[in-house]
């Protein structure tokens, strides 16, 4: 893996664990450099200008928006609308599409494991709307098992929001089997793809989506600049979540009409540096190959889990199964608090996530306030696992026990 390391700057010269990537990724140096070259070649607002400097920008951002298309599968570019994050893209959706659908008496279906960014905004909409949230809950190991979805999705539901990956136990949910349940009852489907997108090939009409939300910091791109997949008949019928410049066909005194997708749910100046960033990013890992990207993070996490599984006060939390963690494990050390947990290991210069991770049901599901996460991601190697556990193995000791 050292050539692929050699690729990150920020692992140059420090000895420093990594192992947060579920919260985000570190930048290649290619991402920097197509960011550069496009601040440094033609930064100028891009759909507005008529001179080349606009006009290229133009084309870079529309270039990053047909390669998004293509990387998760969508059949037309104009189903991928550039967001900030995962949040807003679903925020997008529970604003325009659920306060426009969704009514009192309807039921939106989330599970029991989402991050608060699928799970805030539908909690929004069913106050807003008289709709009842209803949950998916997950076995002690994280399945939401099919006799589970199926009692959960009725007639009544409009909406079902899911997962692909939970970014606190690395389950992957049976999204293609819950859209086909949902379709056959007549809902949508949402599937928040924070934490698939980074690690799998991800194909939103295989995956049966109706919208697909994900974000470019997860996978290798910078900060604020994610995405939003939509069936182009829904977002066509959508009204605008966000109003202002660029997405306005016509302005008159009291009223608008309103631009095509995706530039309806573009108000503003977009993120073109961000799109040509992530657009980077997603060659790199197109460039690298997901079979590679799996067969490190497959080799990483059973390495990872039976270290630290071999410590007697360790409990992981999901699947025994290293292959269903996604590279995610999540785990409490007795009589230590998680927040300790990162901070001793911060002072062994490794970096985990330690709290609720966003996904407070799903700790009250687990029984715990909090856990410590290790998350991997393919350029952290086999040496870095192995001082990971060995450092897990001492905490209680370096607390006094
Ligand atoms: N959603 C990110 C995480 O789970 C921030 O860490």
């Amino acid at each position: 893996m050292s050539s692929v390391r050699d690729d990150f700057p920020i692992f140059e010269g420090n000895n420093t664990i990594y192992f947060d990537n579920a919260a985000t990724t570190q930048r290649p140096r290619q991402v920097i450099k197509a960011m550069q070259e496009f601040n440094d070649s033609c930064n100028a607002n891009p759909l507005r200008g008529l001179y080349e400097w606009s006009v290229k920008a133009t084309d870079a951002y529309e270039d990053a928006r047909h390669d998004t298309a293509q990387f998760i599968g969508a059949e037309r570019d104009c189903e991928i609308v550039f967001t900030r994050n995962t949040t807003e893209s679903i925020n997008l959706v529970a604003y325009s599409y659920g306060l426009t659908n969704i009514h009192e008496g309807d039921e939106i279906v989330v599970s029991i494991m989402e991050h608060h960014s699928d799970l805030l905004p539908w909690q929004m909409v069913a106050r807003k709307t008289g709709a009842k949230l209803v949950y998916m809950n997950c076995t002690d190991d994280g399945i939401i098992t099919e006799e589970e979805y199926k009692s959960k999705i009725t007639d009544r539901t409009k909406l079902v929001a899911v997962a692909e990956v939970s970014n606190v136990l690395g389950i992957t949910n049976p999204v293609r089997a819950i859209a086909d349940y949902a379709h056959s009852k007549g809902a949508v489907i949402l599937v928040d793809g924070a934490q698939s997108t980074p690690h799998m090939p991800v194909n939103v009409r295989e995956l049966g989506a109706d919208f697909f939300a994900f974000s470019g910091h997860k996978l290798l791109g910078p900060m604020g600049i994610g995405g939003l997949y939509g069936r182009i008949d829904l977002l066509n019928a959508m009204p605008p979540f966000l109003t202002g410049g660029e997405m306005i066909e016509s302005v008159d005194l009291y009223d608008a009409t309103f631009a095509p997708v995706p530039e309806k749910f573009e108000a503003g100046t977009v993120n073109a540096m961000g799109a040509v960033g992530l657009d980077a990013a997603i060659k790199y890992i197109k460039n690298l190959g997901f079979d590679t990207i799996c067969d490190r993070e497959k080799k990483l996490t059973e390495r990872l889990m039976a270290g630290i599984k071999s410590i007697p006060e360790v409990t992981v939390y999901g699947n025994p199964d290293p292959d269903r963690h996604c590279g995610i494990v999540t785990f409490n050390i007795e009589g230590v608090h998680p927040h300790d947990v990162a901070s001793i290991l911060d002072s062994e210069h490794i970096c985990i996530r330690a709290g609720h991770h966003c996904a407070q049901p799903l700790m009250k599901r687990l029984g715990v306030g909090a856990t410590a996460r290790a998350s991997l991601y393919f350029y952290n190697t086999e040496e870095e696992v192995d001082r990971f556990v060995d450092a897990v193995s001492h905490v209680r000791e370096w607390m006094g026990y």
